[in-house]
């Protein structure tokens, strides 16, 4: 089996949507959940579909191996950012040459970088009077959503769009394509 980790901050909708599209999975599947907030929704949905997960503080990250250690611990193939709001140090980056994802709620380079994730991205995107947003899924190195595009999905911005109703479109995109582009990465790579 290839072991996925996934990397989450927030309320861990995408690890909803990544979780049940692999359960039952006959190649991949979600092995543990890795989370920089005690109390984030993330840790509720993990408990409950039997992931494991271990809760660490941004401090912890850079400078513990709590992080590489139960990487290796429960050997993790694989890493998956889904709404993760901290950078993954040079240590990890190392150990995961070309097997770190992420994904970003806008059309890459436009709207990226620190400070633009959630609502603040959708936000700048309605301001620019943008006809079209959409999700980018790409790899990781050490900026900040500058790595390499694996994919992306537009939709449309209408122009009664508030920032909420903008996530909404983007969110199915994200459930929809992050799971299967996942899948495609790594059946490309086994
Ligand atoms: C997702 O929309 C994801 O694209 C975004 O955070 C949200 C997490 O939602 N990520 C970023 O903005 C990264 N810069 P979730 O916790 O419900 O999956």
């Amino acid at each position: 089996m290839i072991n996925l980790a996934v990397f989450a901050s927030g309320s861990g909708t995408n690890f909803q949507a990544i979780v049940d599209y692999f359960t039952g999975h006959k190649l991949i599947r979600v092995k543990l959940l890795l989370c920089n907030r005690a109390g984030a929704g993330v840790l509720e949905r993990a408990s409950n579909a039997r992931v494991d997960s271990i809760v660490f503080t941004a401090g912890d990250l850079r400078c513990s191996n709590i992080v590489p250690d139960a990487l290796l611990r429960y050997d993790i193939d694989f890493i998956v950012l889904a709404g993760f709001m901290l950078k993954i140090p040079g240590n990890i980056l190392n150990a995961y040459p070309d097997r770190i994802v992420n994904i970003h709620p806008a059309l890459l380079p436009k709207y990226g970088g620190k400070g633009m994730y959630g609502l603040h991205v959708h936000k700048a995107v309605i301001n620019a009077g943008e006809k079209f947003s959409g999700i980018t899924i790409h790899m990781v190195n050490e900026e900040y959503d500058k790595g390499s595009i694996v994919s992306q999905h537009t939709c449309e911005v209408y122009p009664n769009d508030t920032p909420e109703s903008l996530a909404e479109r983007i969110h199915k995109l994200e459930y929809y394509w992050y799971p299967r582009i996942i899948e495609k990465l790594l059946v490309r790579d086994s």
